[in-house]
């Protein structure tokens, strides 16, 4: 990542939810420890992380039984700090910004990302904390298929409509807001309706935000299921090939 100058922009902090126990992967220790290339999956993530220009500091949410993360180089970098997370995604990220509240000012900006985002492009980094983005911010996807709304009839699943698809966007992260702002929308999303708030963008939209939506690469996927693994090492294998590092 070269065409940023880190000195352009405003310092920011990076919120890292890695306390999921990965059901839908199915394997038998949580996928942020899946091997990918060799390294676990969390830490092509990290330090991914740790290339983005103007970044301050990184706060992982680790389960309250975890055993893995202690082992990782990446656990003794002066810059990632860890807290305990919770039973949810947006309670993990909630105890994050709790713990950033005592070290950074209630305006500095956060980008929430997940642990199981390990391809997010340099570029779309560089959209979403260059200064043309808004202080409230998302990577996304357009959607490419066309896009069905469904309802159940007769125990199956049937067509209910087609709904627009220059419309639809697929929620990616990282996600991006000032921490008093983020902190108090996640706190007011739990209390009011917690199963609605499955990103930072939800909750924030709850309480009156209008979050800009950044089209990022398609990449940029979660990994979730043990197809996503072997998509991700194909390319990662390809990017080490362009950069002429050794596989
Ligand atoms: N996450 C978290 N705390 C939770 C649940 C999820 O920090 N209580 C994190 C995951 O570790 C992951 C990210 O949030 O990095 C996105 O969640 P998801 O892909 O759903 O991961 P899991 O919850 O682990 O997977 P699954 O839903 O299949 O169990
Ligand atoms: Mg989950």
């Amino acid at each position: 990542m070269t065409a940023v100058n880190a000195r352009a922009v405003e310092p920011y902090w990076v919120v890292v939810p890695a306390a999921g126990s990965g059901k839908r992967m199915g394997a038998d220790k949580p996928k942020q420890y899946l091997p990918l290339l060799g390294k676990p999956l969390i830490v092509h993530t990290l330090q991914n992380i740790l290339r983005w220009p103007g970044l301050a500091g990184v706060i992982v949410a680790i389960a309250a039984d975890d055993s893995e993360f202690g082992n990782l180089a990446e656990a003794s970098d002066p810059r990632i700090h860890t807290v305990t997370g919770g039973a949810e995604r947006a309670d993990s990220v909630l105890a994050a910004l709790e713990y950033l509240s005592t070290l950074a000012e209630p305006d500095t900006s956060v980008l929430v990302h997940d642990a199981a985002r390990p391809l997010v492009a340099s570029n779309d980094i560089e959209t979403l904390i260059g200064p043309a983005s808004a202080a409230i911010a998302l990577l996304a996807q357009p959607a490419s298929d066309t896009v069905k709304r469904a309802s159940a009839e007769n125990g199956t699943a049937v067509v209910a409509e087609t709904l627009p698809r220059d419309q639809i966007w697929l929620a990616q992260t990282p996600q991006k807001a000032p921490l008093q702002i983020l902190k108090d929308s996640l706190q007011a999303g739990l209390r009011e309706n917690p199963a609605a708030i499955t990103d930072e963008a939800s909750a924030l939209e709850l309480a009156g935000y209008r979050p800009q939506l950044i089209a990022a690469c398609r990449t940029n996927f979660k990994i979730t299921q043990p197809a996503d693994l072997l998509l991700a090492e194909a390319l990662l294998t390809q990017q080490r090939t362009q950069q002429g590092e050794p596989s």
